[in-house]
């Protein structure tokens, strides 16, 4: 089973299960790959200029450009790898904290996220139309999945720094936080046969 360093393989499992995250996912997603290197240049490029045409999140990224976006592109890139195992997991965590200790506030990822899949769809019906593919609507679903869970995983390592920010700034004991601010997961049902 698949974990994280800030996520149990219970929540890893529990997200895949309701996302619907299946076995054709993996293989439209490792299928897309031909098409994902037609339009990540440009989706990449269109990112950028997203970013610095608003004055709050061009500051973050203006003086460095050449060397971001070879890393933004190949983030994108490894989405359509066709391998989710745990060393991707690894990758999306310490992207997070990468962006955590370069004091990119979350809501400007959950804000790329969203230009992300805004963008994707009609990017991938248009490529892979130029390259005699069909099956779109199946493609845009697994990527749609995966972007969401890679969110998923970022997001958990911003909660991370701020929970150690806040044993840091209250010398209160990690346990002692997380059951005061943690939304706990009701019990798994028991079997039938188990009760008694
Ligand atoms: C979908 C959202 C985003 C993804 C998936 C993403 C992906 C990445 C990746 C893969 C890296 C390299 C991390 C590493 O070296 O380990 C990176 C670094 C970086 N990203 Fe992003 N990024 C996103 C959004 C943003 C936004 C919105 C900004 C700023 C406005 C930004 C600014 C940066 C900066 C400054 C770094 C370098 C951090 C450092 O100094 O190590 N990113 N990003």
């Amino acid at each position: 089973m698949l974990h994280g360093t800030y996520v149990s393989a219970d929540d890893i499992q529990t997200f895949i299960n309701v996302a619907d995250f299946s076995e054709t996912d993996r293989q439209h997603l490792q299928d897309l790959a031909p098409v994902a290197r037609e339009f990540v240049p440009e989706l990449t490029n269109l990112f950028y200029v997203r970013l610095l045409v608003d004055p709050v999140t061009s500051v973050y990224i203006e003086e460095r450009i050449e060397e971001l976006k070879p890393l933004h592109m190949d983030w994108l890139m490894d989405l359509f790898s066709g391998n989710y195992d745990e060393a991707f997991v690894a990758r999306q965590e310490a992207i997070g904290r990468a962006h955590v200790a370069a004091h990119i506030p979350a809501y400007f990822v959950a804000a790329s996220m969203a230009f992300l899949r805004s963008m994707m769809p009609s990017m991938i019906e248009e490529k892979s139309q130029a390259l005699g593919r069909a099956n779109c609507g199946e493609w845009v679903g697994s990527v749609l999945r995966l972007l969401d869970f890679c969110q998923f995983l970022i997001d958990r390592a911003y909660e991370e720094a701020r929970m150690d920010r806040l044993v840091q700034a209250t010398g209160m004991t990690r346990k002692l936080l997380e059951n005061l601010v943690m939304l706990k997961a009701k019990e798994k049902k028991k079997p039938a046969s188990d009760a008694g």
